[in-house]
């Protein structure tokens, strides 16, 4: 295992973590979860990322039963909701998901999402005062762009170790701005959803490229992806696996170098080209188990509680800030209006919808 500098601070963290936000029934299978965290513990995972959110707080207490008694092997990155951004409530917030965790400190606390009412210095201060109360060691962000970024580290007199956001070979966008920045920066990047939830090991068309390198490298699909993105000096991976011979697969990850030829090879074949298309052709579906709205209306009354509304994400649009394209698909049997179907970003489309009375093309990639 390769470890890597939580950001400027001496903690180091495994370059492959262990996302804990599991596509499983964690209650129901909460003794094999207690397994699979200790034993990529046993693999030299150290890093173990859950939110007061995940299964609504049951991460967070099966992670801390699982390490309550090796607290100092394991690093806990934790995060709390956006909506918990006021002083009052981080500070609440925190004192519930030590209990969870069964421990005294977290050594990463993290803004799960921005929260654009709160002033960004009224959050910091209660962050603060845990700092100093020790009951947290360190303050990173999640889903924050550069200006956002950029805004935090300038009102904060504590550093900010980490961005945690999605990286993988199919959402490549902060490469461009993002991950230059933390690289000069010292911010350790978290690749979340490092493997595209695992669709990208199951789709055809890419399985020729992950054959050849899998062959040369005799390592697995998932290992090349890995080793692609930590392959930046900043970035840490963060899978989520309930399957122990993938875990152990995915701890293995760092035991090799991918020739410079091949990472080349990998960012070429996996560029996604971003196009601007009229947000009138593109329709809103309900994607999975993700509800979803389907006009501005219903977007702009936010019925679903979804914080930051479409509305609030809108006043950042303004402002510049896209964190990334939304994801599309071609519709099959064409109709009059639609052209496309939405398949991620439905909150960010209906934002930019409002941001710009639907008169503004949106970044999209067309997946087909
Ligand atoms: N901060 C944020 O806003 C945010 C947002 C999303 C996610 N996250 C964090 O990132 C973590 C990971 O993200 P994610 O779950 O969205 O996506 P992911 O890690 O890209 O994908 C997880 C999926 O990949 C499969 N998988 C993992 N390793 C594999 C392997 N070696 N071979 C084949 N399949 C494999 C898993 O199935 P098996 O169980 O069968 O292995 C699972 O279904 C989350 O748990 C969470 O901690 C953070």
């Amino acid at each position: 295992m390769k470890y890597k500098n939580l950001g400027k601070s001496k903690i180091k963290i495994s370059s492959i973590g262990l996302g804990t936000n599991f596509v499983a029934n964690i209650q129901k299978d909460e003794k094999k979860l207690m397994y699979l965290m200790q034993k990529a513990l046993d693999k030299s995972i150290n890093f173990f990322d859950t939110a007061e959110v995940y299964h609504n707080g049951y991460s967070e207490i099966l992670v801390g039963k699982a390490f309550k008694r090796m607290r100092d092997k394991v690093v806990i990155a934790t995060k709390f909701s956006s909506e918990h951004s006021s002083y009052k409530d981080v500070l609440k917030t925190a004192e519930g998901s030590l209990k969870r965790l069964q421990t005294d400190y977290i050594d990463l606390y993290q803004i799960h999402w921005p929260n654009p009412i709160v002033p960004i210095e009224e959050t910091l201060k209660a962050l603060e005062k845990l700092i100093k109360a020790g009951k947290i060691r360190h303050i990173g962000v999640c889903n924050f762009s550069q200006r956002l970024l950029k805004d935090i580290q300038k009102a904060s007199t504590l550093p900010i170790v980490s961005l945690e956001i999605e990286y993988n070979l199919l959402e490549r966008t902060i490469e461009y701005d993002l991950l230059p920045y933390c690289e000069k920066n010292k911010i350790t990047t978290i690749a979340y959803t490092p493997l595209n939830s695992g669709t990208i090991l199951k789709t055809e068309k890419y399985s020729k490229i992950f054959l050849n390198l899998s062959k040369k490298y005799d390592r697995t699909a998932s290992q090349i992806i890995l080793n692609f993105l930590i392959s930046h000096p900043s970035v840490v991976a963060i899978p989520a696996t309930t399957n122990i011979i993938h875990l152990e697969g995915n701890a293995k990850s760092t035991e090799f170098v991918l020739e410079k030829s091949d990472i080349d090879l990998l960012a070429k074949t996996f560029t996604s080209k971003v196009i601007n298309i009229d947000t009138g052709k593109i329709r809103v579906v309900s994607i999975t188990d993700h509800a979803a709205y389907k006009t501005v209306e219903e977007a702009l009354s936010n019925k679903l509680n979804f914080f930051p509304s479409p509305a609030m994400l809108s006043k950042d649009i303004q402002k510049g800030d896209f964190l990334k394209p939304v994801r599309i698909r071609t519709v099959q049997k064409k109709d009059r209006i639609f052209e496309y179907e939405l398949i991620n970003g439905r909150i960010r489309y209906w934002a930019w919808v409002i941001a710009f009375n639907g008169k503004k093309p949106i970044p999209a990639i067309v997946e087909d």
